[in-house]
């Protein structure tokens, strides 16, 4: 008689985002076929040994292979970064198709499924950036690639060549509204920013740090307050992402407290990072962390993770945008250390985002292991309209699973599987680590080695968004 089972995972203690509970995880052709006690046998089988095992980690905000204004580019691809995405625990990547000024977004759309296609380590979806809301994008591009799976988009406040005006972001609302779409936003004033800058640069303070100096609280805060009474005016949903600290936050709960569904996504380096990691002096180090909203202070971080806990955030995201420190096309553009201005911005971190949460948050008694795959598995597939195939443990959902290793080290860049030349957490003590990720049934991460299979990651077209807004 031939084995019931593919893979049997045994003596899991298996976590989801609302319990925890002893089990055998039983797998057929890539996907959950049983759970209970005692199963019978599998081709293969795999003693969890009573360790955690939670869903594969569903990475809803990340930029692989991004197209950048030469000479910079981004340097992990699909390849690159979906292995150190499975090495990490992640078995599921958001990244983003963006759309340039005068461009179309299916051509930035078909461009990015020529970059992932027989590259990707574990599945992956796209979210569109719209970034040139014309006639023909609003009327029949975005709700043409919203029919077709590409559920989600992310509009931007700055960034000269990505941002919009609040007439447009009303336009783009009003398309996620009537198409069901979720939208993320960058929220950020930009003509604060570029008056902030120019005074920066005209006091002679170009150093990497006065990014920080640039892009004050006040400047998040403002554009968060005003992405949501944009929102209430159209009287869809939206997701502010990369939220960096209090200023935000505050106008997140108000938001909530008034009945508005506003979801809000944080990432390591609003935990990790202060400003100071911009630097103290003028050196040119601090280049490496820079990335926008900037990290804040310790109370801010604080600040975080009381919103980790008590729900105000929805997910848990990396923001993962790799460029080299010491290269032409990353940190240092054309080889020259730049004014702040001219930084890449972005921190690589596709990784090391799982395991950071779960050592400082569920070890470091912070939040529930059931919160912890909550922010960083559930409800990023809800959010995208990817669960419950993705982002729980529940029969008939893919089998993406990550078994945890509770050991503490301290991590360096030479452990990770990007193609960074710095982490921005090295000489962080980790207290666990994933010992094995299994994506689609496969074991494609062991603790000490990848497995590659490039193109077993598939493409997976998103349906609507699932998440329910908080009760207040
Ligand atoms: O600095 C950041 N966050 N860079 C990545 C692009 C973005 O805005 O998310
Ligand atoms: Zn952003
Ligand atoms: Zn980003």
């Amino acid at each position: 008689m031939s084995p019931a089972f593919d893979l049997v995972v045994r003596r899991a203690r298996v976590a989801t985002a609302s319990d925890c509970f002893d089990a055998d995880i039983g797998i057929v052709a890539g996907r959950i076929a049983q759970l209970g006690a005692a199963l019978a046998p599998g081709l293969r089988e795999i003693d969890a040994a009573g360790r955690v095992v939670t869903p594969g980690g569903v990475d809803a905000h990340c930029h692989l292979d991004q197209p950048m204004a030469p000479p910079v580019r981004m340097a992990d691809d699909f390849d690159t970064g979906t292995r150190a995405a499975a090495c990490g625990g992640t078995t599921t990547v958001i990244p983003f198709a963006a759309q340039h000024k005068g461009g179309s977004l299916r051509d930035a759309v078909a461009d990015y499924h020529r970059r992932a296609e027989g590259k990707a380590h574990v599945d992956y979806a796209f979210h569109l950036i719209v970034s040139d809301p014309t006639p023909q994008v609003l009327a029949s591009e975005l709700p043409g690639l919203i029919a077709e799976g590409y559920t989600s988009f992310k509009v931007y406040m700055t960034y000269d060549d990505l941002k919009l005006d609040d007439g447009q972001m009303l336009d783009v609302l009003a398309v996620a509204r009537e198409h069901g779409a979720m939208a993320m936003i960058h929220a950020e004033n930009a003509d604060a920013i570029e008056w902030l800058t120019r005074r920066l640069e005209a006091a002679g303070r170009t150093a990497p740090r006065f990014h920080a100096a640039s892009r004050p609280m006040a400047v998040e805060r403002e554009a968060t307050h005003r992405a949501i009474s944009l929102a209430e005016l159209v009287d869809v949903p939206i997701l502010i992402v990369h939220v960096s600290g209090r200023e935000a936050v505050e106008q997140i709960r108000w938001a909530r407290g008034h009945g508005l569904s506003v979801f809000a996504e944080t990432c390591p380096q609003y935990l990790f990072l202060t400003a100071a990691d911009l630097g103290l002096d003028d050196g040119y180090q601090g280049a490496r962390c820079v990335c926008s909203p900037p990290p804040r202070d310790k109370a801010n971080q604080q600040v975080i993770w009381d919103g980790l806990a008590d729900g105000l955030f929805t997910v848990f995201s990396s923001d993962h945008a790799p460029f080299r420190y010491d290269a032409p096309e990353g940190k240092k553009p054309g080889g020259q250390e730049v004014a702040f201005r001219h930084i890449p911005n972005g921190i690589p971190g596709i990784e090391t985002r799982l395991a950071l949460l779960y050592s400082e948050g569920v070890l470091g008694g912070r939040i529930t292991l059931e919160r912890f795959v909550e922010l960083s598995s559930t409800n990023p597939a809800k959010a995208y309209g990817l669960h419950p195939r993705k982002g729980t443990i529940a029969i008939g959902s893919d089998a993406d699973l990550v078994i945890w290793d509770e050991r503490e080290f301290v991590l360096s860049n030479d452990q990770l599987h990007h193609a960074v030349d710095y982490t921005p957490y090295a000489g962080q003590t980790l207290r666990a680590w994933p010992g094995m990720t299994i994506a689609g049934g496969e074991v494609v991460w062991d603790g000490r080695d990848f497995h590659p299979r490039a193109g077993r990651g598939r493409f997976l077209p998103c349906g609507a968004p699932t998440l329910r807004p908080r009760p207040r």
